[in-house]
């Protein structure tokens, strides 16, 4: 028979959910479940509406569930049946105590490994997905060896998630490669092929990888800060273009055409967020400093440095542009999840824009596709955006229209690239707005060109635009 029966995964989150789902979908003959501490994100798991939006997530969790893809409470059951246990748990940045504000909080893995030790009767291979500083396997082995029961031995492996949110399923389904990192012991080589058999049914031997524990804990922290670095690196230059002429979509295009440099990840924006990219910098940092590496440390920092002087800089443009006061003024806020294809928040630049904004004392009327309307009161209510959550519930409007949002605003702030912002019915937008109408474009996705014809001045990252928005007003002096 399969080498392996049944897996189980602690933590059904935006890690754990997505890949859990493709491995049922491409594994029928194991039976896969996912275990998770909050009650409320099971029974969404559970229900119709799921907790998380991906492309494609929905189709998959309907077609396993009840099959061979469970999500349970029941912990116990499902880690004492389990061959191979995930920990996907969330690893977030410590806010107090040593390393506060930028050390990895393990508590929630190190609570994994000691509810295994505690319930295993049974060998177990124990995967490492969320992701952990270099050497955390370590730790994880301590826990369980110390409360070890007879007979039941342990592999640890390192199985870092490389996907991207909004593109998920997509990344699981034919990524890159799979990292596996193991120990070189027999036993751990043992581990790594049972773990390459399920990933195997689906991706091809060529793109699975197999290293060390420690290579493989840091090449995602690398890989993390490396996709940062870029962003970064063109958010840099975007400042240039501004204040000399260049354009920074040809400059990224130039640049990208070398074949050595590549032309992904070559946008300049608003700034990068996401639950991930910071919190993993702000890590690899704390372990640099850890190490005694303070050049290597302060290096990676400047990558975050470089995102929240690129979201300050672009708040401040639509502050200067709408003549240096948004006191009372209304504006629109298209997009708050921190890019598209995803209903996700955290570290989202967008925070950071209307914070500005509103310390500001402007009003936003604000309309994201995919975001609640909880999530985003309570992520512009929290004590890191403001002291005075009552004044900032009556400053902002959630709207779920994109139409009603920009009635009677000054501006329209453009935070996530939504398809959907692209196509939409802008001379009746600026029929609805104040005027002169301004759009401040973070994502640079619309056609400028068109919009200054329709009569918006445009503003947007890493170009000076030419004729600020004077078309309508010639035309229509002429006509009458
Ligand atoms: P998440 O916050 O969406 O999900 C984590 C889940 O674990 C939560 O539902 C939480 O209730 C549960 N949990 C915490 N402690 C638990 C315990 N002791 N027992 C049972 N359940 C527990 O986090 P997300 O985004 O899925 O991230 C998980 C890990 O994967 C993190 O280390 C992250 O850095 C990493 N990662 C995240 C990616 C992303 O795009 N979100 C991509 C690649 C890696």
């Amino acid at each position: 028979g399969p080498p392996i029966s049944k897996i189980c995964c602690i933590g059904a989150g935006y890690v754990g959910g997505p890949t859990m789902s493709v491995i049922a979908l491409k594994c029928p003959e194991v039976q896969v479940t996912i275990v998770d501490v909050s009650k409320e994100r099971i029974s969404q798991w559970n229900s119709d509406k799921l907790p998380i939006y991906e492309p494609g997530l929905e189709e998959i969790v309907k077609k396993c569930r009840g099959k061979n893809l469970f999500f349970s409470t029941d912990a116990k059951k499902a880690i004492q049946e389990a061959e191979i246990i995930f920990i996907s748990v969330n690893t977030p940045t410590k806010t107090s105590g040593n390393g506060k504000g930028r050390a990895a909080d393990l508590k929630h893995v190190e609570g994994c490994a000691r509810l295994i030790a505690g319930i295993a009767t049974s060998c177990k291979i124990v995967v490492e997905k969320s992701t952990v500083p270099v050497k955390a396997a370590e730790s994880i082995m301590q826990v369980l060896k110390a409360n070890n029961k007879q007979g039941v031995r342990y592999s640890i492996l390192s199985n870092p998630e490389f996907l991207a949110e909004g593109t998920a399923i997509e990344n699981l389904i034919n990524p890159d490669r799979v990292l596996i990192g193991g120990e070189e012991t027999p036993e751990g080589q043992k581990a790594i092929e049972t773990l390459c058999w399920i990933y195997n049914k689906w991706i091809p031997k060529e793109k699975i990888l197999t290293t060390n524990t420690w290579s493989s804990e840091l090449s995602k922290l690398a890989a993390n800060a490396m996709l940062a670095q870029r962003i970064s690196s063109i958010n840099s230059l975007s400042a240039v273009c501004e204040a000399t002429g260049a354009d920074v979509s040809e400059v990224g295009r130039a640049i990208g055409l070398d074949s050595r440099i590549g032309s992904k990840f070559l946008q300049a924006s608003v700034g990068f967020g996401g639950s991930c990219f910071q919190k993993d910098l702000l890590n690899l940092v704390y372990i640099c400093e850890k190490l005694n590496l303070p050049e290597v440390a302060q290096y990676w920092q400047k990558v975050i440095d470089m995102n929240e002087y690129q979201k300050t800089r672009f708040s401040q443009k639509i502050i200067e542009c709408l003549f240096n006061t948004v006191s009372e003024k209304r504006l629109t806020i298209f997009g708050f999840a921190f890019k598209k294809n995803t209903g996700d928040t955290r570290e989202t630049p967008a925070i950071t824009v209307c914070k500005n904004l509103l310390d500001e004392g402007a009003k936003l009327n604000i309309y994201d596709p995919k975001v609640e309307k909880s999530q985003i009161i309570a992520d512009l209510t929290s004590t890191r955006v403001t002291d005075n959550p009552e004044e900032v519930k009556k400053s902002i409007e959630i709207f779920t229209d994109p139409y009603d949002a920009v009635v009677g605003t000054h501006a329209i702030v453009i935070c996530t690239e939504w398809d959907e912002f692209i196509e939409m019915d802008y001379d009746r937008i600026y029929k609805l707005m104040i005027k002169p109408a301004y759009l401040f474009d973070g994502r640079k996705i619309v056609n400028h060109e068109e919009l200054q014809n329709v009569g918006f001045h445009v503003i947007t990252i890493g170009k000076k635009l030419n004729r600020p928005g004077l078309m309508r007003s010639v035309g229509s002096i002429s006509q009458q």
